[in-house]
């Protein structure tokens, strides 16, 4: 089932997301969730959609990236669930990206991202998961842990001069 998007101006996109108990990932409803959660990010070709950005305030978020229109050019990550995720970086290196959010539709900004993190958390079957990411997939990590903690990828911008449409950057924007 394809989920309502929640848009900037929502709450619940400003609230940091409640911790997934243990007992409830196995429940067909949790699951059939998860599968919503899929099916919603494939449909408005996101890389990555959070719990909160679907009205539900849990530490939940889905990550695919797969020959995706929105970003022609980034490197394939397979489907990633996380439940209760904790990001830390390695290394101390930042690099700056383009990137859009399914709850600010038809805008691009330029954002600060550390290059490489690490993961940790539960998957959907609840098994403990410790991923490494770097470059892009290190960047939509970031991104929907963000979600998660109440924020949006506008706050990490440095300034707001990168800001665009999707459009005019596609005319006139720097490289993907
Ligand atoms: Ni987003």
């Amino acid at each position: 089932m394809i989920l309502k998007v929640a848009r900037l101006g929502h709450p619940l996109l400003r609230q940091r997301a409640k911790a997934v108990p243990a007992a409830v990932i196995g429940r067909p409803e949790f699951q059939r969730f998860f599968d919503d959660l899929v099916e919603t990010m494939h449909e408005y070709d996101g890389v990555g959609i959070a719990a909160p950005q679907v009205h539900v305030s849990l530490q939940v978020a889905v990550i695919e990236v797969a020959g995706n229109p929105r970003y022609p050019r980034a490197p394939r990550v397979p489907l990633t669930f996380l439940i209760n995720p904790r990001v830390r970086p390695v290394g101390r290196r930042q690099v700056r990206g383009w990137e859009g959010c399914l709850s600010l539709p038809g805008l691009r900004g330029e954002v600060p991202r550390w290059e490489a993190v690490i993961v940790e958390g539960f998957d959907r079957r609840g098994r403990p998961v410790r991923l490494r990411a770097r470059g892009f997939f290190a960047r939509v990590v970031q991104h929907e842990w963000d979600h998660l903690q109440g924020h949006v990828y506008v706050d990490r911008m440095r300034g707001l001069s990168s800001l665009a449409y999707l459009a005019e950057h596609a005319r006139f924007g720097a490289e993907e």
